[in-house]
């Protein structure tokens, strides 16, 4: 049972009646779910690792329908598990006990987009892969994209703050997000879903929702800004012997590609394996230690793939790399990307995945990789890194047959501890949720978690928008 692994009590919400179900019922008939075997798949997250027992799953459709359900929940004093496409990898989205899950599956509609500007607005349950192929119908693409594109919703990814592949060229959802609409605890519409780029009329409160998994308010619009596709994309995927030739061959690109580089993707040779052996994929470089992939994005092939090619034959020339191959038609780009992008799915046919998620500084990146392989030693099944390499992020993960306490022991306090050494941070971009939150303290000061918590108790002062998460619990 998640509360007992974890060691969590229910705190003393009311529980739900039959007389709240008939409330929501009335309220948005059809779309207030008791049914457990509908509800089943919304108790439990992606990676299989966290389960709660909600008894009740709303659909709402519109602003104002979440307006009603949390000004209703808020004078009930029912908790409220708000819930994107359930593709979180920190136990944030789905229920501990018996929140209720408030879900944006059907808040879908595009609500408008400007092709000058490149300003989307929609509603927060759109799915992220949806809304990239809409705006590539017009010219443009979402500035940002992720493994579980196909499945997570723009409100989820807003709510994590989620970074991708695409954060090193396009930046994150701090710059990118002009606006939001959010439903607070109480029901209080705030709308400053504003489409501007510029906006400097007081404090910037779209900032505080941005990233903070559905604890402060329900998401239920955003306004986004949309860059131009790009007419010429190129890949490069290459084979390294050392992690000092990964880093190297990153800054000889970075200055011999400059502005048209968009994404530059690193995994170890572990990864590979576990991508060959559990989704049969297979890799056209020779068998390297570590190998990277280097995304171009312009406006002129002929220019990108001049620049593409001179960095090559450098890179070559000077033994950074290998061995390696490039694409520039859709396909091959493609099957290229889905070598890095699937190894997070290719993690839970191993076994048991114990995951991390780290920002250090990028010189001291696969040390940490390197550490826990030899601390671990035989317990561990494999320990393996991977992540976006451009932005000092780290996928730390480790796999063994079944969960234990004791293998767990082993790598926790320790990993936190390790990245707090070299100013690190536990979260780069996955968030706490419910399996970190008690973490936060090896990232921030105590003033900075003290001032959180204020926020929250300001915001909701009756704690019933995703407890457990987040922050940490205060005994
Ligand atoms: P959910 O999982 O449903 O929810 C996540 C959190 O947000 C929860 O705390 C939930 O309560 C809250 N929330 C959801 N919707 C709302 C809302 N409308 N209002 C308020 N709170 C809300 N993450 C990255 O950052 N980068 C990656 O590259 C990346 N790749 C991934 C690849 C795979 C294969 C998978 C499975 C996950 C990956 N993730 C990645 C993690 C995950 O996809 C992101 O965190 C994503 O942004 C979550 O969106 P979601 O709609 O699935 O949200
Ligand atoms: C990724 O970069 O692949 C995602 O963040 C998912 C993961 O960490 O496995
Ligand atoms: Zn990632």
């Amino acid at each position: 049972l998640t509360s007992e692994r974890y060691r969590v009590r229910r705190l003393p919400f009311s529980r739900l009646s039959p007389r709240d179900v008939a409330f929501f019922e009335r309220l948005m008939p059809g779309r207030a779910v008791t049914d457990p075997e509908e509800l089943e798949p919304f108790n439990v997250d992606w990676l299989k690792s966290v389960r709660g027992c909600s008894k009740l799953l709303l659909k709402p459709q519109t602003a104002a329908e979440v307006s009603q359900v949390l000004r209703y929940c808020s004078e009930r004093n029912l908790a409220v598990n708000p819930q994107g496409g359930n593709t979180g990898l920190v136990g944030g989205s789905v229920p501990v006990f018996d929140e209720i899950i408030l879900s944006t599956v059907l808040m879908s509609r595009i609500i408008s987009f400007d092709t000058v500007s490149g300003i989307l607005v929609c509603q927060a349950g759109c799915i992220l892969e949806k809304l990239n192929e809409y705006l590539e119908e017009r010219g443009f693409i979402m500035p940002l994209d992720l493994g579980a594109k196909g499945s997570c919703h723009i409100g989820g990814n807003v709510a994590t703050n989620a970074g991708g592949l695409r954060l090193l060229r396009y930046g994150s959802l701090r710059g990118t997000v002009l606006g939001l609409e959010v439903v607070l605890a109480d029901g209080t519409v705030l709308d400053c879903l504003a489409s501007l780029r510029k906006d400097n009329t007081g404090y910037d409160l779209k900032q505080l929702f941005i990233g903070s998994e559905g604890t402060l308010g329900v998401i239920t619009a955003v306004s986004i800004l949309c860059p131009q596709k790009p007419k010429a994309v190129n890949l490069a995927f290459l084979g390294c012997q050392n992690f000092s030739q990964v880093l190297e061959t990153f800054t000889t690109c970075r200055a011999m590609l400059g502005e048209i580089l968009s994404a530059y993707e690193f995994m170890d040779e572990k990864c590979m394996e576990l991508v060959e052996k559990h989704l049969k994929l297979s890799c056209p470089v020779r068998d390297s230690h570590f190998y990277v992939l280097i995304e171009t994005s312009g406006s002129n092939s002929t220019h990108d793939e001049e620049k593409l090619n001179s960095f090559l034959e450098q890179a070559m020339a000077s033994g950074l790399v290998t061995d390696g191959t490039v694409a520039t038609d859709d396909k091959k780009i493609k099957m290229l990307w889905s070598l890095r992008e699937r190894i997070t799915e290719a993690l839970t046919h191993d076994g048991c995945v114990y995951k991390y998620d780290i920002s250090l500084p990028v010189g001291k990146l696969y040390d940490l990789v390197t550490d826990m392989r030899a601390r671990l030693g035989q317990s561990a099944k494999n320990v393996v890194g991977y992540g976006h390499l451009g932005d000092g992020n780290l996928h730390l993960n480790i796999t063994a047959e079944s969960y234990s306490h004791s293998l767990l022991d082993a790598i926790e306090p320790f990993v936190y501890e390790w990245t707090a050494r070299y100013n690190g941070s536990i979260s780069a971009e996955h968030g706490l949720g419910f399996k970190k939150k008690q973490f936060i303290q090896y990232s921030k000061p105590s003033e900075a978690v003290f001032l959180m918590q204020r926020f929250k108790a300001m915001l909701d002062p009756k704690g019933i928008l995703n407890p457990y998460k987040t922050l940490p619990s205060s005994s």
